[in-house]
């Protein structure tokens, strides 16, 4: 440990980051503000040479830090995985997606190890930072690193550390997000919790790596099924003729025993519709239904669906059929103020209008194009619309499935003919166009 604490302070030590995305690259920038000379691996040829050209691709990431570090060699990006023997420290940041029957994907995260168990160093320090199902590093990573009578603890070490960063947040970042960290053994967590201290301002230590690997799937199934709850509690209110925006605002005004969540068109982005299945996939191997999370994941995909059917009552109010008619979708990223459509319900949205025989169009200021359909045959490609005056009014429904910041509802309402609105985009302005969730 020692000697692994003097390189950490005279900043010798060499980090590798694998998998510059959302998350490797952000995390790499702050071992190179650090100090750290850091390599990014990458399988993206036009990541890396974005990279090396100094240019930047994720927008919480700052463009102009971003090239002096490339420019004075403390970042490089390369696919040459033969210089994982330089790195003393590898954090792994690949994805974890779902397969097509809605299993965990966890691909990556094996080709990535087999990288790492070919050209490791004595002495490496490995965290797996991609959230996935409990054990994965104990049954997965352990014993691919381990070939070769390496004994982890000794010959190299080996932690789990999930990621927290929330894209778009602009008070909450990779530095000063708590971050949570388990070893395979105490000294594997102690020289993982001594580099992160470099660049995070709290850590928070846990006994394993499949404690670790477990809290970050508490957290997005809190989430998953806390959604789940009041998507099904807007559907409630729609029946009851109550407006559910107004319930929940009232609700949160109890001090104590009352977490406010908010209805919406279902669940997007690489973390919540996905990490609670990485769960309850474990445990079905372990012979144990996960009925909440089950439920959860039914009622959120189903909410896309009743979106279509709100869109379709509001069109039949006024004595028009879906068949032919012209919705303008607001938004397609997962979320708002970010450039994401990983798993968007927009695209849902726009899939099954489309499947009726509806024209549809979209604006999105961060998605200049999009693929509709992922598993689904619609494989065709949108491009966002100028928001004109002639487009709002050429359409029949205007349906909000992202409240980006930069909509100007009252340039919307004006010339809009109707308005959907998903996220209650459109709080404070009255208007018998508006229809919400
Ligand atoms: N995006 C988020 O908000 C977020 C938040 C917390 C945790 N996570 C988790 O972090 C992990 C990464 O997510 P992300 O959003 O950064 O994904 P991403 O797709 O943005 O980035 C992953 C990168 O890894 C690269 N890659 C894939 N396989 C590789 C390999 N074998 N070697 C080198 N590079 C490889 C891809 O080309 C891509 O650039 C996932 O497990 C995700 O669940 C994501």
């Amino acid at each position: 440990m020692d000697s692994f604490v003097k390189m950490v302070e005279r900043r010798e030590l060499k980090i590798g980051v694998i998998g510059l995305g959302y998350v490797g690259l952000p995390l790499a920038m702050e071992f190179a503000s650090a100090g750290f000379d850091v390599v990014g691996f990458e399988i993206s040829e036009s990541k890396i040479e974005r990279i090396n050209r100094g240019e930047n691709y994720i927008k919480d990431v700052d463009n102009d830090k971003l090239a002096r570090f490339v420019e004075s060699g403390k970042l490089t990006a390369t696919s040459d995985f033969s210089r994982i023997t330089d790195c003393n420290a590898i954090s792994v940041c690949v994805p974890t997606p779902l397969s097509k029957m809605q299993e965990p994907d966890i691909s990556y995260i094996l080709s990535a190890t087999s990288e790492i168990a070919k050209y490791l160093s004595p002495g490496t320090l490995v965290v797996l930072e991609s959230t996935t199902y409990p054990g994965t590093t104990d049954e997965i990573l352990l014993p691919a690193l381990s070939q070769n009578g390496r004994k982890v603890g000794v010959d190299f070490f080996l932690a789990f550390s999930p990621e927290r960063v929330d894209p778009g947040n602009d008070k909450f970042f990779t530095r000063n997000t708590p971050k949570v960290i388990g070893g395979v053994t105490e000294e594997c967590r102690k020289r993982a919790v001594y580099l992160y201290t470099q660049v995070i301002s709290e850590i928070v230590q846990v006994s394993s790596t499949t404690a670790a690997e477990m809290v970050k799937l508490v957290e997005n199934t809190f989430r998953a099924v806390n959604i789940a709850s009041v998507n099904e509690i807007a559907l409630i209110c729609h029946k009851l003729g109550l407006d559910v925006w107004e319930i929940i605002d009232a609700a949160a005004t109890k001090p104590f025993g009352f977490v406010p969540f908010y209805p919406g068109p279902g669940l997007g982005g690489h973390c919540i519709p996905i990490d609670p299945l990485y769960l309850s996939w474990k445990m079905k191997s372990l012979d144990f239904h996960t009925q909440f999370i089950e439920l959860a994941s039914e009622i959120n995909r189903g909410m896309p669906l009743w979106v279509v059917s709100r869109v379709e009552g509001l069109l039949n109010k006024c004595l028009k059929n879906i068949t032919g008619s012209t919705i303008l979708v607001l938004g397609v990223a997962y979320k708002r103020n970010i450039d994401d459509v990983r798993e968007s319900p927009a695209l849902e949205v726009i899939k099954h209008l489309r499947s009726l025989g509806a024209n549809v169009c979209y604006h999105d200021p961060y998605i200049p194009s999009c693929i509709i359909g992922k598993f689904e045959n619609d494989e065709t490609e949108l491009s966002s619309q100028e928001l004109t005056q002639e487009l709002l009014n050429s359409a029949d429904v205007v349906v909000c499935t992202t409240d980006h910041d930069d909509f100007d509802w009252s340039f919307i309402l004006e010339h809009a003919n109707r308005v959907f609105d998903a996220r209650n985009a459109t709080k404070g302005f009255e208007s018998d166009k508006i229809e919400r969730l």
